[in-house]
């Protein structure tokens, strides 16, 4: 019997996702790796037994392209002789036109975005279809980034500004958790302290906008007390144009992704 899927580039999404797949139940014989560097493949015999890898992609019910974009095109003509006639991409930049002009004719093609959480399984991830894929296509591909996070579906054009979302989003929570440490920390408090005090508050409050169903806003409502001390904080951000920086960020980056596609 043919694996389900054989990964094409077993790098860190490649081997971050196989490794997921076996944590939510996949066989290890369901699943296999085209990995095109030997001291790569040798690694990964140890981190995903009962695993094969392989030097090339095989054949198999669908593959997941998650090489680095400038190898796309390699890859794609390399699944040309295994017969497989699905497509999972992971990679940044690249367009459905492209890949479906560089796969064999007829191959279905879903792309996606996903962000780096992914690796601890936490990804969100968005997903497009492609001119051929359909309903089973784009299940099948929800069912495989299923195990390493969430996903949404929108249009391929849609695709830049996931980028600047949640492609580069973990980018910019890191960005604020350190400046709230160094804040912490002006204000007094052993790094250290001011480390642990933002983590868990990252984990809190992200704990707070998944499980209470509310909007932020509504959160942000409840702990701003008139007069306080965080509406104090607030004015500050609202005056400097915290919201407005961050839409600046986000066009940057979703421009910055449609230029790297074109
Ligand atoms: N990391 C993320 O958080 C993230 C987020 C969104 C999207 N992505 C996308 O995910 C893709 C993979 O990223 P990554 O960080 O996992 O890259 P990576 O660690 O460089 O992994 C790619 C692996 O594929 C191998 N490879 C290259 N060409 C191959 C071929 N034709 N056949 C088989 N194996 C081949 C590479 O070997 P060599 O080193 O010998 O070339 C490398 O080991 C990228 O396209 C990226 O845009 C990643």
């Amino acid at each position: 019997v043919l694996p389900k899927i054989v990964v094409v580039g077993g790098g860190n999404m490649g081997s971050a996702l196989v490794s997921g797949l076996v944590a939510s139940g996949w066989g290890p014989a369901d699943l296999a790796v085209a990995e095109s560097d030997p001291l790569r493949r040798d690694a990964l015999g140890d981190l995903l037994p009962g695993v094969a890898v392989h030097d090339s992609p095989v054949a198999a019910q669908g593959a997941v392209l998650a090489v680095k974009p400038q190898d796309a095109e390699s890859a794609c003509v390399s699944l040309g002789d295994t017969g497989i006639s699905r497509v999972l991409s992971l990679m940044a930049g690249v367009r459905i036109e492209r890949l479906e002009s560089w796969l064999v004719d007829g191959v279905a093609v879903v792309r996606s975005m996903p962000n780096t959480p992914s690796l601890l399984r936490q990804g969100a991830a968005a997903i497009s279809p492609g001119t051929r894929a359909g309903e089973r296509e784009m299940c099948w591909a929800e069912e495989i980034l299923g195990a390493v996070g969430s996903t949404v579906r929108v249009p391929e054009d849609m695709i830049d500004a996931v980028t600047g979302v949640s492609g580069s989003g973990p980018a910019y929570l890191f960005y604020v958790a350190e400046a709230l440490i160094r804040a912490g920390t002006e204000q007094g408090l052993p790094e250290e302290v001011s480390r642990t005090l933002v983590l868990k508050t990252f984990r809190g409050s992200a704990a707070m906008l998944e499980e209470s169903g509310e909007r932020p806003e509504v959160l942000r409502a409840r702990v701003t007390s008139p007069g306080g001390t965080t509406e104090a904080a607030l004015g500050v951000l609202h005056e400097a144009g915290f919201a407005e920086v961050l839409g600046r960020a986000v066009a940057a980056a979703a421009e910055r992704s449609r230029q790297l596609g074109r």
